[in-house]
Formats: structure tokens, C-alpha cells, sequence
């Protein structure tokens, strides 16, 4: 079965944001380690480009809503092709085709007797583009996120009658894995306990948006279109615009990859509207934290907002990579600390990881004839650093399956800390020094060795071009897990001990990790 995993499809309101590449660079990550498995693979990330937000800041900015979606879609793919991100599909809501499957969706929700006419009054954020739960006689309310004033809204639109599906929508919440994590179930469960509102899925006199076939003058409210661009995304270049077809290329969804700030939409109103076309569920939401600065909520007024091209710039895909993944449990809020960022970078990686591996790699070099040296029980399991490797490598493929980057990470660098441990205790520069002690040097270093090939090897959905270099450095073979990776993939059995062979030559080392200046990501 495929594995189609999805990012939201962002808001071209704006520029790429550091929360938009935090949730993309973690999909990557679970992208990539779902390819280095071995399984069929559709990373799906876009742009949403319709609604009132979006002709609004092309208003502003005195350009037609498409030219202005042009522009922003190409900044994001550049942004991800600048970040090396391994999506297979990049929908923008404004593809011609896309219009199609949403009517088509249409068509089948409608034949369910799930749409009827009616009234909607409330209070509306345009920038969340929601209505809130604010009561009607309430005076000046503000977007509790956006802390902007709502605008009262009253028109006739069509509702998709939510309230019919209260009963399914409880027992899937109610399912242990489809939330996720788990302590986002809460906020879900006591939104659908208050009693599921049909919601109004048109809008009137407002022209950027998908025409509602058969109700003239209406266009689909942004969100129904949008979520269904997780579907039109699955379509291959050559296919039509077929509903059935894009369904057939690989949904349900595994998993929803998102922000808590939209899990309603996710895990209640996506749900329901599948089930009214009577399509298949997708498997898992999860629901991952918010990130500040310094404390702070990033926002333009403050003006501290993290630049994602800015950053990656400055500091590197890996550094940002490792922190954002190593550091912030992903599923809970995260504060991004400049000092933090840059010692966690310069300790583990630069250190940690990448002065074992150099170090080791120059004495195997200097005294085994520039080759992995000659080794006899350090090629088996029972080796020290090879239970450490085992222990390793069972704690990061149990994480990433759980979408626990952190704890994989960490586990990755156990290993590397119990190889450096090692080396000391060890000290194969004074044992080299005594006689009859060759041998047993030879041990020494393969153990190390082996271990840093583990690590890169654990490293390589989460920092694939760290995980690279350190691989080229010890003459092994690096494992693919790009978009286009082929669905055949040794890595999980690379993982086992003792792969590195003994006598094989070792490439002339140079550092595989720079240091972090301080100052070079303010
Ligand atoms: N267009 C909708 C999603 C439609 S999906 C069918 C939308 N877009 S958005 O551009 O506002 O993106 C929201 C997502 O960006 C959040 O759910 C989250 O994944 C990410 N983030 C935006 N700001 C963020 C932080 N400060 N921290 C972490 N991620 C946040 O909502």
C-alpha cells in the first residue's frame, strides 16, 4: 500500500514562514524514512491559493489574485527545493484539474442529500478564514490567534450537513491512533461533544474561489476546497481529472501532518465530508505544536519572524534540521533559542559526531594502510558498541514510525556518544604505542567505525546530507531517499553490525560538520 503523507497546503497570503518549514521539513523526515523502509512513497505539500484572505493581500498589493498566487507558489518552491525536500506532488488549488475533482466531490455529496440551503451569521476571521464560536451579540470580538477584530457576516449559503455524521465522527475520534498525539484528543472531543453544526461550505460576491456547479453566484468556501487538494495532489502528470483515478493513486492518506491551529478542519469537518462522498478515511492526523522565538510568537508586528530561506542561508540544512528536529518534541510547542540552537549544533554534531568520525578515520588511516582495519570480534554482536548499535537502532525505527523525531535523534546520538566513550577508554593512541597491541587497535577502531557507519545510517532520514557525507567518508554506499528513491531498499538490513568490510580503503577525511558562529543566524 502506498504511504501518502501530506503537509497543509499553505496560505499564499504570505511568504514561506518558519512554521510552514517546520512541518514540511518533519514530513520530509517521515517522507524519507518511509522510503528507506521500502514503501511506495507520495509526499504531497501545495499552496492554497483561493478565498477572501488571498484576494484581499492581492488587492493591497494592486495585483490580479492569480499573478499574486503565481508569485508566492513559485517562492515556496523554491524554498523546498532550496531545502532539498523530497515532495512528490506540490498542488497549487489553482490547477485547472483541481477544479474538477472538487465539483465532482461535490456532485457526490450532494447526491448524499448532505447539502441544503441556509443562513449563515456569525463572526468571521479572514485571516484563519473561520467562522468562530463567538456568540452573536457579542460586541467587537478578536481573533483569538490573529488578535484581529472579526467581521459579522449574514448571507444564504449552502451547508454541508455536518450534524448527520455526530455519531461516526465520535467513533473515529474515539480511536486510539487516529489523533495524534494523543493529548490533542481533548480539544476534539469536547468540540464534537457540544453537538456537530452543519457548516456553510459556499460563499456569495466573492469571485476567487472554485464556482459551485448548479448554484450560480456561489464559490466554494476556501477550506472544502482546499482539503481536497490532498486528492487532486495524487493525480500523475498524464491523468485526467478524475476523482476515482486520483483516488486509486494512493489515498486514504496515512497521515495528515498539521498544525494544532487547524486539527478541527483535519480530524471533524475532512472526515466527515470523505464519508458523505463515501470515500475511505484517512489513517492518522497529527497534530504538531507551535513554534515561538525567544519566547516570543513570531509575527510581523514584533518583527522577529525566522526567514526559512534566510536561515537555511546562514546556518545550513542540517543545522536547522537537527535542531528543530532533535530539540522540540514534535507534537508540543517549541521555542527556538538562538544560543540553544547553536550549542546543540557545534555539541552533537560538530563534536560529538563529527570529530569521531574524523578522528577515528585519521588513526585507522595513519596505522591500517589508509583501509578499515583488519577486525575479528569486533565484527560480532556481542561487542559493547555493537549492543549500543542494536539498542540504537531499535529505539529510532520505533520512533520515527511514531513520528518521535527527538527521540529518534537522540537515539542516533547515543550511539555516538557511547563510540566516543568507547575510543577514550580505549585509547588507541598510547596502546598503539606499546607492543603486541596492533591487533586489538584494529578491534578498537572497526568497532568505532561500525558505529559511526550506524550512525549516518540512523542520521539519513533526518539529516540526509550529513548522513551522506559521513557515508562517502567511510566508503560506503549512500542509501536513497529522495522523491525519486527506488521502491527497493537494503537500508533497514545496513543497519545490522558488522557491515563495514575489513581491508576496504578509507577516503582521505575532511570535517563533515562546520562549527556554528554564534551570531551567523540573528
Ligand atoms: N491553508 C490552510 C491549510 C489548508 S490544508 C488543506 C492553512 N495554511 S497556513 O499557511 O496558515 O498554514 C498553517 C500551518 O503552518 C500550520 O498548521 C502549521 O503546520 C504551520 N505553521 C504556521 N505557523 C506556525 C508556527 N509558528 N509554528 C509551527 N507551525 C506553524 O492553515
Amino acid at each position: 500500500m502506498t504511504y501518502t503523507l501530506t503537509t497543509p497546503l499553505y496560505y499564499v497570503n504570505d511568504k514561506p514562514h518558519l512554521g510552514s518549514a517546520y512541518t514540511t521539513l518533519a514530513c520530509d523526515a517521515l517522507a524519507r524514512f518511509q522510503r528507506l523502509k521500502g514503501e511506495p512513497v507520495v509526499f504531497i505539500t501545495g499552496c492554497d491559493e483561493h478565498g477572501q484572505k488571498i484576494q484581499r493581500t492581492a488587492e493591497t498589493a494592486g495585483l490580479t489574485p492569480q499573478a499574486h498566487c503565481d508569485g508566492v507558489s513559485e517562492q515556496y518552491r523554491d524554498l523546498w527545493n532550496r531545502w532539498q525536500i523530497s515532495h512528490n506532488r506540490l498542488i497549487r488549488t489553482t490547477d485547472p484539474r483541481h477544479r474538477q475533482i472538487v465539483q465532482q466531490f461535490f456532485a457526490r455529496v450532494e447526491a448524499s442529500g448532505d447539502i441544503v440551503e441556509g443562513r449563515q451569521q456569525g463572526w468571521y476571521c479572514v485571516a484563519c478564514e473561520e467562522f468562530k464560536d463567538d456568540p452573536h451579540e457579542a460586541q467587537d470580538p478578536e481573533c483569538p490567534i490573529h488578535r484581529r477584530p472579526l467581521e459579522w457576516r449574514d448571507e444564504l449559503n449552502l451547508f454541508f450537513r455536518l450534524s448527520r455524521y455526530q455519531e461516526q465522527i465520535e467513533t473515529l475520534i474515539s480511536q486510539p491512533g487516529f489523533i495524534q498525539p494523543a493529548s490533542r484528543r481533548n480539544e476534539v472531543d469536547n468540540f464534537v461533544k457540544q453537538g456537530l453544526r452543519d457548516f456553510s461550505i459556499s460563499r456569495v460576491n466573492l469571485p476567487w474561489g472554485i464556482p459551485v456547479p448548479g448554484h450560480e453566484g456561489h464559490t466554494f468556501y476556501v477550506w472544502f476546497d482546499a482539503l481536497l487538494g490532498y486528492i487532486t495532489a495524487l493525480l500523475e502528470e498524464s491523468d485526467a481529472a478524475d476523482l476515482d483515478t486520483a483516488i486509486a493513486r494512493g489515498w486514504p492518506a496515512s497521515v495528515h501532518v498539521i498544525g494544532k491551529d487547524i486539527l478541527r478542519f483535519h480530524a471533524v469537518y475532512w472526515p466527515a465530508m470523505l464519508l458523505s462522498a463515501g470515500l475511505p478515511l484517512p489513517a492518522k492526523v497529527f497534530g504538531h505544536g507551535f513554534l515561538t522565538r525567544e519566547g516570543q510568537k513570531m509575527g510581523k508586528s514584533l518583527g522577529n519572524v525566522l526567514d526559512p530561506a534566510d536561515l537555511l542561508e546562514r546556518c545550513g540544512r542540517d543545522a536547522v534540521r537537527w535542531y528543530l528536529l532533535r530539540d522540540i518534541p514534535f507534537g508540543e510547542d517549541g521555542d527556538f533559542q538562538q544560543q540553544r540552537f547553536t550549542d546543540l549544533v557545534n555539541n552533537d554534531l560538530a563534536n560529538t559526531i563529527g570529530n569521531l568520525l574524523n578522528r577515528t578515520s585519521s588513526m585507522a588511516r595513519r596505522w591500517f594502510e589508509e583501509r578499515v582495519p583488519p577486525a575479528s570480534h569486533a565484527t560480532t554482536s556481542n561487542h559493547p558498541l555493537a549492543q549500543a548499535a542494536e539498542t540504537a537502532r531499535y529505539t529510532t525505527l520505533k520512533a520515527l514510525d511514531q513520528l518521535d523525531f527527538r527521540s529518534a535523534a537522540e537515539a542516533a546520538l547515543q550511539l555516538a556518544m557511547a563510540a566516543n566513550g568507547f575510543l577514550n577508554e580505549q585509547a588507541p593512541w598510547s596502546r598503539m604505542k606499546q607492543e603486541g597491541q596492533e591487533a586489538e587497535v584494529g578491534n578498537d577502531l572497526y568497532a568505532v567505525l561500525e558505529a559511526a557507519r550506524i550512525t549516518a545510517l540512523l542520521m539519513a532520514p533526518l539529516l540526509p546530507d550529513l548522513s551522506s557525507r559521513m557515508l562517502i567518508q567511510l566508503g560506503q554506499p549512500v542509501p536513497e531517499s529522495g522523491a525519486d528513491a527506488p521502491e527497493s531498499s537494503t537500508w533497514v538490513e545496513q543497519l545490522q553490525w558488522g557491515g563495514l568490510c575489513c581491508g576496504a580503503p578509507l577516503p582521505e577525511p575532511s570535517p563533515v560538520m562546520a562549527r556554528l558562529e554564534l551570531d551567523a543566524c540573528l
